[in-house]
């Protein structure tokens, strides 16, 4: 028996990149899939068919997981199809970058609603049904960036950041109710959102990484994948890298 097997598992931003490997990767460890995406219904469709297709039930939520009141209208479609679901990867995430001086309202305001706010308000919807059921896992999807500090991105630091002390506080509320809360810190991994980098600012990356490489969004999906098995009990309150070495 597939370790995740019974069990299901939401995912933000799950329409390509990193999120789409983690639900496929969950999938495979045996979840059926409630996926969540903002805007590409045709990529939307290629992860649930994928996922169907590994015998595994899959549907999808379309929802901008920064406003709160579409967010809580999701959760109860999301329930009425899927009346428990004890596995939550915040997946989802923007940068808007801009050096503090020249950062406006805009700039703060979007990426803190989608990258701190829109997991916070995914978490208080799903989590009183992992803890009313005894098992739940929560897994956020913060960055190196929020551990090391980056030019040009306070904002996104600082949520990503915030979503770390937001999961170390609630890990330790959650602790004997049977529901971990953790974080995965991805390094530079190969996505769209890096792929509008310039190729001297990549090999820069490439040239601070000890590996001397970019990750794979499959490198994250098998660590949130080890992270949501069940076998995984005594690990909360983590922040794990995945960044070859970047940070340490
Ligand atoms: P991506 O841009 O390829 O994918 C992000 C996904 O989130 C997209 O499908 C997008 O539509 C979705 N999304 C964005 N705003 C949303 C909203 N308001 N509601 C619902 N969905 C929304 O980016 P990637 O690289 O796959 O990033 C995934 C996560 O990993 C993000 O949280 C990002 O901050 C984080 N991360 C990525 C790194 C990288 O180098 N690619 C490094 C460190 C962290």
């Amino acid at each position: 028996m597939l370790p995740l097997q019974g069990k299901v598992a939401m995912v933000t931003g799950a329409g390509r990149g990193i999120g789409r490997a983690i639900a496929l990767a969950l999938a495979r460890q045996g979840a059926d899939m409630a996926i969540n995406y903002a805007s590409n219904d045709a990529a939307a469709e290629e992860v649930r068919d994928q996922i169907r297709a590994m015998g595994r039930r899959a549907e999808l939520f379309k929802c901008d997981i920064s406003d709160d009141a579409k967010v809580h209208a999701m959760g109860e479609s999301v329930n009425k199809a899927f009346p428990l679901v004890q596995i939550l990867v915040n997946n989802a995430g923007i940068t808007r970058d801009k050096t503090f001086t020249k950062m406006g309202h805009a700039e703060w305001d979007a990426v803190v609603d989608t990258n701190l706010k829109g997991p916070v308000q995914m978490t208080h919807f799903f989590l009183p049904q992992m803890i009313e059921s005894g098992w739940g896992r929560i897994i956020n999807i913060t960055s190196v960036i929020g551990q090391m500090g980056n030019f040009g991105q306070t904002n996104y630091a600082a949520a990503k950041g915030g979503l770390d002390a937001f999961s170390k506080s609630l890990a330790r509320e959650t602790a004997r109710k049977g529901v971990t809360v953790n974080c995965v810190a991805p390094g530079f991994i190969r996505t769209d959102m890096t792929s509008g980098v310039p190729e001297k600012a990549l090999q820069h990356i490439k040239d601070i990484t000890p590996m001397g490489r970019m990750g794979e969004p499959e490198e994250i999906a098998e660590v949130v994948a080890f992270l949501a098995d069940p076998k995984q009990a005594f690990i909360t309150g983590q922040e794990i890298g995945v960044n070859g070495g970047l940070y340490m």
